[in-house]
């Protein structure tokens, strides 16, 4: 068993995506077992996204991701990471293989309406930046 975080990003939230996403994901054997609406500042989402800090989107970013309510979600299920990134697809929507989220709902490289940890470090440190352990259901 395999713990990740998932964004549904404030341009999926705004555009009515919240429930597509969460289809895909139950409907692929991930299972929700935390789940909040948050509305970050602008620091939250420069502590969340640091390791892009020296990136020239760095500020476009979190200007972004603390533009409107986020849903954050902890996911769990066998290699849960790599199977929530095969379902988001590539980050950039163009390149983003057929029947992914980001290829049927994404608009822009940076409005890609999902994201999701990269790695099981990653993982950890993104849970428990929106989740304390009282928030994550025991199974
Ligand atoms: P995410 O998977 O959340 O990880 C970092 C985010 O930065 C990414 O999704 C996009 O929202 C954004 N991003 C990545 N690359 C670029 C880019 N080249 N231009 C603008 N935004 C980007």
């Amino acid at each position: 068993m395999q713990r990740t975080l998932s964004i549904v990003k404030p341009d999926g939230v705004a555009r009515g995506l919240i429930g597509d996403v969460v289809k895909r994901l139950e409907a692929n054997g991930l299972t929700i077992i935390a789940m909040k609406m948050i509305h970050m500042t602008k620091a939250q989402a420069e502590g969340f996204y640091a390791v892009h800090r020296e990136r020239p989107f760095f500020g476009s970013l979190t200007d972004f991701m603390s533009s409107g309510p986020a849903v954050v979600m902890v996911l769990e299920g066998d290699d849960a990471i790599a199977r929530y990134r095969d379902l988001m697809g590539a980050t950039n929507y163009k390149d983003a293989a057929e029947g992914t989220i980001r290829r049927d709902f994404a608009t822009d490289i940076e409005k890609n309406v999902v994201h999701g940890s990269d790695a099981p470090e990653t993982a950890a440190f993104e849970i428990g930046y929106f989740f304390n352990a009282f928030e994550i259901t025991a199974r």
